[in-house]
């Protein structure tokens, strides 16, 4: 059975994106089966893999509006095993369209079932907010990882992003697994970058997993979406790319 997993923070630029493009390529090119879901209408994830924002014709928007299936919407990479569903600005109106609808938090849930035992994983991009993309993407994940950027203020929002998951769990009356916080943008020389990862330890105080692996700053990581291309096929041999196998490899052990 597939995992979905929903990468969220609505803080802005923490490395969600960065995280769903490199960790999805990583597991692919370990064998496993990974579809990406570019729910944000800003598009970064559909970009960054190469695709074509304006020339897409089945989206997240086609999909969540049941103008086309899942299968239907899915594009398979360059890379045995990897999937995206792609997303542009169309996406933008679907908060407020599907806003009114009894359910509306349900359903990419709903229209991702067919998929989901094809898949070893399924990870779900979203804006940076709390509104209803991010809704859908946790009422549809099995678990959710929380990318924290080590600079100041990582924590800000933190408590509103718990209590909102906390708030579909007690809805759904079942369990949003927190796999874990990943720390992103780490630079071990700063003391800055120090101190936030011993805010972090001390905020989440062992009641939630830190991956052993950290995200450093590394500037192919930042140069990879400009190039069309996930960072570990950009530059393979870059910090960025060893530390996004590494968290692969962390979490197919976690599930092992
Ligand atoms: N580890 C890193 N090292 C260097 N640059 C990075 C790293 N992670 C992300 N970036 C860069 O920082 C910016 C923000 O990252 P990203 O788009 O992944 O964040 P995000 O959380 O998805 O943002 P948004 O909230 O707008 O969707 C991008 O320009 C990205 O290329
Ligand atoms: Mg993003």
């Amino acid at each position: 059975m597939g995992e979905v997993i929903a990468i969220i923070n609505q803080k802005g630029g923490c490395g969600k994106t960065t995280t769903n493009v490199n960790l999805a390529t990583s597991l692919a090119l370990l064998d496993k089966k990974v579809l990406l879901i570019d729910l944000d209408p800003q598009g970064n994830a559909t970009t960054a893999f190469g695709i074509e924002k304006s020339e897409i014709k089945n989206t997240s928007y086609s999909l969540l509006i049941k103008d086309s299936t899942i299968t239907e919407t899915m594009i398979p990479y360059n890379l045995e095993g990897l999937f995206i569903v792609p997303s542009n600005i169309g996406l933008s109106g679907a908060e407020r369209e599907l806003g009114n609808l009894i359910g509306s938090e349900f359903i990419l849930s709903e229209v991702i079932q067919p998929v989901k035992d094809s898949f070893d994983y399924i990870f779900i991009d979203v804006p940076p907010s709390l509104g209803l993309l991010t809704l859908n993407a946790i009422y549809a994940a099995d678990s959710v990882i929380i990318p924290i950027q080590a600079e100041f203020y990582a924590l800000e929002g933190m408590l509103d992003l718990l209590k909102t998951i906390n708030l579909v769990e007690d809805r759904l009356k079942s369990e949003t697994n927190i796999k874990g916080i990943l720390i992103t943008l780490y630079d071990s020389r700063t003391n800055l970058a120090r101190d936030v990862v011993a805010d972090v330890n001390e905020f989440f105080n062992g009641k939630e997993y830190i991956f052993k692996t950290k995200i450093p700053r590394n500037i192919k990581l930042a140069e990879a979406p400009s190039r069309r291309k996930p960072c570990i096929i950009y530059d393979p041999e870059s910090a960025g790319t060893e530390a996004y196998v590494k968290l692969a490899k962390e979490i197919i052990k976690m599930d092992g």
